[in-house]
């Protein structure tokens, strides 16, 4: 390519010479071959054969953070939590009990910040929804520091006895 530009030039510049005063036409700076344009779109979410986030100790095994929890058990009410989850039954969500011995803390806050993209591409919460009637969890924008509190909050309920 650029041996091309560079034979262009060459035979460009006795023209631009002969032009007199008048200004240089500029060459066309487009190479004879464009580099084909990726235009393929974001490759689209794809269901993974295994969790990217259910590796080690599960979310219970931690200690608990007694502020964080309390502030968590605010937001499980606040944010709308209840209306389809509570401990102890099955409501349109699954029953939370337990649900810190069952999943890793990296898990949970995915699942608590995108649910939308964990029903998609992580096959436990893909599994879940199919239980779930298949009724998506809503996405109700928690911060990180939200979601951490929530989790916080499930396992002080998980380890109460
Ligand atoms: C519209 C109903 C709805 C709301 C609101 C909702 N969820 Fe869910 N949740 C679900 C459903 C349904 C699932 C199962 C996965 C799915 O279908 O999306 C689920 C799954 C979960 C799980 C995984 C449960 C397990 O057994 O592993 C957790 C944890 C959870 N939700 C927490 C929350 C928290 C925290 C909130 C509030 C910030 C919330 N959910 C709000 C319906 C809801």
């Amino acid at each position: 390519m650029n041996r091309f530009l560079a034979v262009l030039l060459l035979l460009a510049l006795p023209i631009m010479a002969g032009c007199g005063q008048k200004p240089a036409e500029t060459t066309p700076a487009e190479p004879a071959a464009t580099p084909a344009v990726d235009t393929a779109a974001a490759p689209a979410a794809q269901l993974l054969e295994k969790s990217l986030y259910d590796e080690g100790p599960r979310a219970a095994e931690g200690a608990v953070d007694a502020a964080m929890a309390a502030a968590g058990e605010k937001l499980f009410a606040t944010k709308g939590c209840i209306a389809c989850h509570t401990y102890g039954k099955k409501m349109t969500g699954p029953d939370l009990k337990g649900v810190t011995h069952r999943r890793t803390a990296l898990w949970l806050e995915h699942q608590i910040m995108h649910p939308e993209v964990m029903t998609k591409t992580d096959p436990i919460a893909h599994a879940l929804m199919a239980e779930s009637n298949n009724v998506q969890m809503l996405n109700l924008h928690l911060t990180q520091p939200e979601a951490r509190s929530l989790i916080e909050y499930f396992k002080k309920l998980d380890r109460a006895k």
